[in-house]
């Protein structure tokens, strides 16, 4: 009895072990199999975009991408770059643009007389942009409510 138990579970380890390097040889990344090193000069995180005007915006939620360099723009507990360009108080000042109301609304949904500290790490939503080529071609397009 106890034999037959053990002859199972080797059994079934080894079963195991054949299907998940099976199934690994079946995920491939949309990437291929090019070595990720072998294509890093292509992927030139580093270089920053230089400043340029609002890039369009692919669907009505989305958070506008950041169309100017970043660099050094602290945001910690007590100090926050980009407010100092965008908040309500400075926005005409900058030029920048303003955040808008929904940065104002608390996690249930009510209205602050200040930003929401849901919406305060600024970088967890709006991305700064690079000048790489992308490494996979994207057929994505944006929505006919914002380019027809
Ligand atoms: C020195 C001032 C300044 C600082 C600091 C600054 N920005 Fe900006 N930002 C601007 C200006 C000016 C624009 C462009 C406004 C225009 O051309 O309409 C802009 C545009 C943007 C936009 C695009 C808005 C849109 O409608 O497409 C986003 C997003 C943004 N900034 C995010 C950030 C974030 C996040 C930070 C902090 C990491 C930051 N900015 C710091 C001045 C600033
Ligand atoms: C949780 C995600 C999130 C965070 C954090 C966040 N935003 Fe946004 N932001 C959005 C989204 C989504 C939009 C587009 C819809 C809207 O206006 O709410 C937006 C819109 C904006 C716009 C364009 C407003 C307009 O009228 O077109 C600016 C500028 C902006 N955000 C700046 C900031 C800054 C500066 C911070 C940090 C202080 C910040 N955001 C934090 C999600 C976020």
């Amino acid at each position: 009895m106890k034999k037959s138990i053990r002859t199972g579970t080797v059994l079934t380890l080894i079963g195991l072990l054949l299907s998940s390097s099976l199934y690994a040889a079946e995920v491939k990344s949309l990437r291929g199999d090019k070595d990720i090193a072998a294509e890093s000069d292509r992927a030139v995180v580093k270089k920053n975009i230089r400043d340029r005007d609002p890039i369009p915006r692919n669907y009505v939620q989305q958070p506008p991408l950041i169309p100017h360099k970043i660099k050094g723009y602290k945001i910690n507990l007590k100090f926050n770059k980009c407010l100092t360009c965008h908040s309500w108080a400075n926005y005409k000042q900058s030029g920048a643009t303003k955040i808008s109301l929904t940065h104002f609304k608390g996690r249930d949904g009510q209205d602050l007389s200040n930003i929401s500290p849901r919406r305060y790490f600024c970088t967890q939503c709006h991305v700064r942009q690079t000048e790489a080529t992308p490494l996979v071609e994207n057929e994505f397009h944006a929505v006919k409510a914002i380019h027809r």
